[in-house]
């Protein structure tokens, strides 16, 4: 699949915004997800408001991508669930999943991670208004990349980490 290949982070964006049909696309990829139990722990806060990312961006330090990028993506997991030892690898999954449609779609994004960091948890509750039926696990910006995503580094397989038997 060659977008696996291609993906790479994108913290720089133009102005051209993220249509409505691009974040459906987004958000069904993400949603095709493999979960544990299939619980699907996910829910989504799509924010566009150069304010409301303003406050995303400051969040923490890592975060600034969200004040410059049209689009941002809140992937948030819910708390009553089945199999809840389980949730980040599903929420990790359905990240990813993002991540590929985007770079599928020719768009740029990058994953800032929040869960377990206690102190961005609350800052993007707080941001987002979120209820507390539901906790923050990564923020996405998306944009269409200012800079060229070939740029992406050499191949990181690495023969030296598979071990066979
Ligand atoms: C769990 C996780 C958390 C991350 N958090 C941040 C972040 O807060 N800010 C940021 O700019 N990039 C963040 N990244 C992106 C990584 O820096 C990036 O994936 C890594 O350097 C490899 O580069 P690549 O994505 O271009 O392959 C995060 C990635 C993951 C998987």
């Amino acid at each position: 699949m060659n977008a696996i290949q291609t993906r790479a982070s994108v913290r720089q964006y133009t102005d051209e915004p993220i249509t409505d049909a691009e974040v459906e696309a987004i958000l069904r990829a993400a949603m095709a997800a493999p979960s544990a139990g299939n619980q699907q722990p996910w829910e989504f806060w799509v924010t566009r408001d150069a304010a409301k990312r303003a406050e995303l961006a400051a969040t923490s330090p890592y975060a600034t991508p969200c004040g410059r990028a049209p689009l941002v993506l809140t992937f948030v997991q819910r708390r009553d669930l089945r199999w809840p030892s389980m949730v980040q690898q599903d929420m990790g999954a359905c990240v990813e999943n993002a991540l590929l449609q985007i770079a599928d779609m020719g768009l740029g994004a990058v994953w800032m991670g929040i869960y377990p960091e206690a102190d961005r948890m609350e800052a993007v509750r707080a941001a987002l208004g979120l209820p507390e039926s539901v906790e923050p696990f990564a923020l996405v910006a998306v944009g269409h990349p200012a800079v060229s995503v070939e740029a992406k580094g050499p191949s990181r397989y690495d023969e030296t980490r598979v071990h066979r038997m």
